[in-house]
This record gives structure tokens, C-alpha cells and sequence, in this order.
């Protein structure tokens, strides 16, 4: 079977290069292209395409890929909000997807952005690189004791409660269906988790009814000095309104992962760009924020992870078998 996998990074090709090699029947070549409309012709003669996050897989590529004689669309990611699974199913195209590789991947950067934020370790880092030894600007608070809000306790925010119980916390969670593995988790209303936690982490899907789940209204109904860490997606915190909410000190630290402004640019060198309209930007100017760019998943073990199960779905797909993993 051929694959052609497009938006090929360095890592992809080594995670999925030794993997590959339990998997005979299957033979990959790599491009750096990202898959759109323009370049669905390139797949002429392969059984199956691979694409992320950040292609758009939508109508017209599809109808490309189908012309083209392409069967199989395997998502490397867990997340198909980029697919037209209608036209994917009208076309008779097979889509799967990396559902929960690796939860704890994202879960500990998650507490990484946490205990980086509090305790201030980037200024620290770069205080001790300039020979300042003072403790100025430094001093944190302790997690022991204190009291975790974890929004949306499925696989990921799962993990991360159980790092935070780990630490000593109390943890509570809200979601729609409690996890019945988390029994020291205390559900509780939206508005009660916000009201008591000392370290909120969002890690529940976007969705229309959570697009903007955190702006000043609910930023209101936290504690003063609270940590807000998102590792989710970018849009369920309105971004203005989170600056707001920093600017009436709301926040001891404020970790993200994902931001709204991060589509079109993930993974990208932006450095050359001056981003004088940018509110990420903006967010950077508060030195009680820390931002990464979308690595909650970019661990050796997830990597693999995500390198076997596309593989194994590919083979499924080809044995006509359906699986969990299909969405189209
Ligand atoms: P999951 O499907 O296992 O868990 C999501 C949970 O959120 C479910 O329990 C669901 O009931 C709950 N939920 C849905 N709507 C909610 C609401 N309005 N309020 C509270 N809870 C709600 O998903 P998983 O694997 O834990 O992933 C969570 C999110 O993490 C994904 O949607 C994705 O956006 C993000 N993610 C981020 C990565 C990164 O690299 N930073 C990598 C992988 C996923």
C-alpha cells in the first residue's frame, strides 16, 4: 500500500520510520506540502493520504484525493474539525483518526506550564544565566493542599487529575459525564469550580458551547491570584478578555498551549515578523504569562504512539475492518 504523507516535519519521519518497519505491506513517501486543493493531485497513484491539523481537508480536497484514486484519509491527530466527513462518507473516502495517544503527554505539560508559571521558572532560568541570584519577582505559592479545577475530566484531564492529587490537592472537576475511574475527583457546577479553585486547567473540547467559556465574566468568578492553564484549544478563552482579567490582577500565573491566533501558524519560524497586532503578543508583555506552541503531544512515547495506530489504521481500512478510529 502507498502512503503519501503530507506536511512531513523532520519528527514525523522519525517516528514513523521505525515503525514502519513492522508494518510490510506499507510504503511512505514524505513531502513537505501541506494538503489543500492545490496539492490533492500530488497523491495520483497512492491507496492513501496523511495529513494533520493544519490541512484542510475540506470538500474540494476530497473530491481531488477521490478523483485521484485515493481511498484512505488518516488523520495523525485526534482532532477531524478540518474534515468534511459528509463529503468524506458521500465520496465513500475511509477517514481515521490518533484518538488519546498519549493523555499523560499532554496532562504533564499541563503541570509543567503550571509549576513553571508559579514559580516563575523562565525569569529564574534567565536571572541565574545573567549571574542575578536574587529571588526578586520569584516567590510562588505551594500546591500542597490547595485546590485543582480540572473543566472536562475525559482521557486527558483524567491524567492531569491524577498528577494534581499527586501533588497533595484537592481536586474537583465539571463535566457533563463525570469519569467513573476518577473517584476522588468532587464534581461540581461550573461556577463552584471557578469559585474555589487555586489552579483551573481546561480540558475540554472546543465545541460551540465552549467557544469563549473563559472571558471576564467567568474570569470574575475565580480567585484573586489564581493559575489558569489552558493546554485544550486556543478559542475556549477569549483572549481580550483574559488580558482584562490580567490587567485587574486576577491571576497569579496564566499557562497556555493552544491561543486563538495560533491557526496558519503552527509550527511555523515567525521569528522575522514584527506582530504589532498580534494579542498573543500582547499576552507576552505580563510577566506572570508563559506560552508554548502546541507541544502538549510532542513527546517521544506520543509520537510513536501516534506512528503505530496510524499505521494499524491503514491496514484496517485496506482489510475493510472499522474500528473506534473511523469518522468517515
Ligand atoms: P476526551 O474526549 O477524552 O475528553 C473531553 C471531555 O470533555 C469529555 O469527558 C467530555 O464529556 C468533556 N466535555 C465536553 N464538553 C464539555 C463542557 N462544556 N464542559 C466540561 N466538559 C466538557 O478528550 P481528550 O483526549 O481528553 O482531549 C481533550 C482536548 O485536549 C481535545 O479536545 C483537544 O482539544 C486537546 N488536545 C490538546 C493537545 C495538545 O497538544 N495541546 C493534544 C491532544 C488533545
Amino acid at each position: 500500500m502507498r502512503l503519501l504523507f503530507y506536511a512531513a516535519k523532520i519528527y514525523d519521519r522519525k517516528s514513523f520510520d521505525p515503525v514502519l518497519e513492522r508494518f510490510p505491506g506499507i510504503t511512505i513517501d514524505y513531502i513537505e506540502h501541506e494538503l489543500e486543493p492545490r496539492t490533492a493531485a500530488l497523491a495520483e497513484g497512492y491507496d492513501a493520504i496523511c495529513a494533520f491539523v493544519s490541512a484542510d481537508v475540506g470538500a474540494e480536497t476530497l473530491a481531488i484525493l477521490k478523483e485521484k484514486g485515493v481511498s484512505v484519509v488518516l488523520m495523525r491527530c485526534a482532532g477531524y474539525n478540518n474534515v468534511d466527513v459528509e463529503k468524506a462518507k458521500e465520496l465513500g473516502i475511509t477517514v481515521k483518526i490518533v484518538p488519546g495517544y498519549s493523555p499523560e503527554a499532554v496532562a504533564e505539560l499541563a503541570m509543567g506550564l503550571a509549576l513553571a508559571v508559579n514559580r516563575r521558572l523562565y525569569k529564574a532560568y534567565n536571572k541565574v544565566r545573567e549571574n542575578d541570584y536574587s529571588l526578586k519577582g520569584l516567590r510562588g505559592v505551594n500546591f500542597y493542599h490547595k485546590t485543582a479545577g480540572i473543566v472536562g475530566t475525559g482521557k486527558i484531564g483524567a491524567a492531569m487529575a491524577r498528577i494534581c492529587r499527586g501533588f497533595g490537592m484537592r481536586v474537583i472537576g465539571y463535566d457533563m459525564y463525570p469519569n467513573p475511574s476518577l473517584d476522588f475527583v468532587e464534581y461540581v457546577s461550573l461556577d463552584e469550580l471557578l469559585a474555589q479553585s487555586d489552579l483551573i486547567s481546561l480540558h475540554c473540547p472546543l465545541l460551540d458551547s465552549t467557544y469563549h467559556m473563559i472571558n471576564i465574566e467567568s474570569i470574575k468568578k475565580m480567585k484573586d491570584g489564581v493559575i489558569l492553564v489552558n493546554t485544550s484549544r486556543g478559542a475556549l478563552v477569549d483572549t481580550d478578555e483574559l488580558i482584562e482579567g490580567i490587567r485587574l490582577n486576577k491571576f497569579l500565573g496564566v499557562g497556555l498551549d493552544v491561543y486563538e491566533e495560533e491557526t496558519g501558524n503552527v509550527y511555523e519560524d515567525r521569528s522575522d515578523e514584527i506582530m504589532a497586532h498580534s494579542v498573543t503578543a500582547r499576552l507576552l508583555s505580563f510577566p506572570n504569562v508563559m506560552i508554548t506552541s502546541h507541544q502538549g503531544f510532542y513527546t517521544m512515547e506520543a509520537l510513536e504512539a501516534i506512528a503505530e495506530t496510524t499505521l494499524k489504521n491503514l491496514t484496517d481500512a485496506k482489510a475493510g475492518e472499522r474500528t473506534g478510529n473511523d469518522v468517515a
